[in-house]
């Protein structure tokens, strides 16, 4: 039976690799794609969520549209100077045919973990707003899903928003330290992991041989975020591989080595959005979430270019 998963997506040029290659995997079932801001604004990324159902052939699936702002604070920065202003490497697709749910992502998450009690596994890769909205909404939820795996956090290693905080905790601390707090089964996918998975140039040129709609538009959106990492971390046209290592793990958990700790998420001054882990348990009484510290990198690229070229 395939896993039933719901991403929550802010895509982004990552996002739509990684959604891509779960629309493409047997072993999960997409039941759901909800959308929040970050890597562009919130009517953006909602829009590009229908757009990747549509390319790949899933307009059936339902697509719910998140939030706009962080919980708490005021939005600040997007990631347009990463990912390009309509957040899919300033390419401007043409409209979607499909329309949004008539429900919020938080409403959709709930309703859909309470009609599958115990089967639902939630991905989010973007800012965490969404599912502090639902936890808000309906904390009974967190006994009820199967797992929470998230593409965030930089535990062990430096960050990539500020020296300490990567950006989708960044972008909204206070939803991330909730989801940290709520107690369901979670697995953190961070930097610890993410920046030793290159997607080199070679990689690309061999993802790049086959032809379907999934690669073709990677393909076109992917020099935008190039350019970002070629700025800001001299990868030399290599890129980090992120959001696609959350569905990695999602499909094939053997490929990381984790370790359980509490994990809080600073909320002010200088080191918001910092993911620290507690590891003698010296603050107060939290539960231990999964944290991916190891990675066979050759394993996930494996996985990923198999998907998308099959
Ligand atoms: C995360 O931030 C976004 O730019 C990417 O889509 C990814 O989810 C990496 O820090
Ligand atoms: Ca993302």
């Amino acid at each position: 039976m395939p896993k039933k998963i719901i991403i929550d997506t802010d895509p982004g040029v990552d996002d739509t690799i990684a959604i891509c290659v779960a629309l493409r995997s047997p072993e999960v079932q997409v039941i759901g794609l909800t959308s929040v801001f970050g890597n562009a604004p919130g009517e953006v990324t909602a829009q590009n969520a229908l757009r990747l159902v549509e390319l790949e052939g899933h307009g059936d699936i339902p697509v719910a549209r998140g939030s706009d702002v962080p919980l708490v604070f005021p939005l600040e920065r997007l990631g347009t100077w990463v990912h390009g202003e309509d957040g899919m490497g300033n390419t401007h697709p043409p409209a979607p045919r499909g329309k949004l749910v008539d429900q919020t992502a938080a409403e959709f998450i709930i309703d859909t973990v309470r009609a599958n009690p115990g089967e639902v596994i939630l991905v989010p890769v973007g800012p965490l707003t969404n599912l502090g909205l639902a936890l808000r909404l309906d904390p009974g939820i967190a006994g009820l899903v199967k797992e929470v795996v998230i593409m965030g956090g930089a535990v062990a290693c430096p960050g990539n928003m500020t020296p300490v905080s990567e950006a989708n905790i960044y972008h909204d601390p206070h939803a991330a330290d909730m989801v940290m707090a709520a107690g369901w089964p979670l697995t953190i996918v961070g930097l610890d992991v993410t920046h030793k998975t290159m997607m080199t140039t070679q990689f690309q040129q061999e993802l790049f041989k086959a032809d379907n709609p999934a690669v073709r538009l990677i393909e076109k959106i992917l020099p935008c975020y190039k350019n970002y990492f070629n700025g800001a971390f001299g990868l030399n046209g290599a890129i980090y591989t992120h959001d696609p290592s959350a569905l990695a793990y999602v499909i094939r958990p053997e490929l990381f080595e984790t370790q359980s700790v509490p994990v809080f998420v600073e909320t002010a001054g200088r080191c918001v959005g910092q993911t620290v882990a507690d590891w003698h348990h010296q603050w107060e009484e939290r539960p231990e979430v999964k944290v991916c510290l190891g990675v066979d990198s050759p394993g996930v690229l494996a996985l990923i270019k198999e998907r998308l070229t099959k």
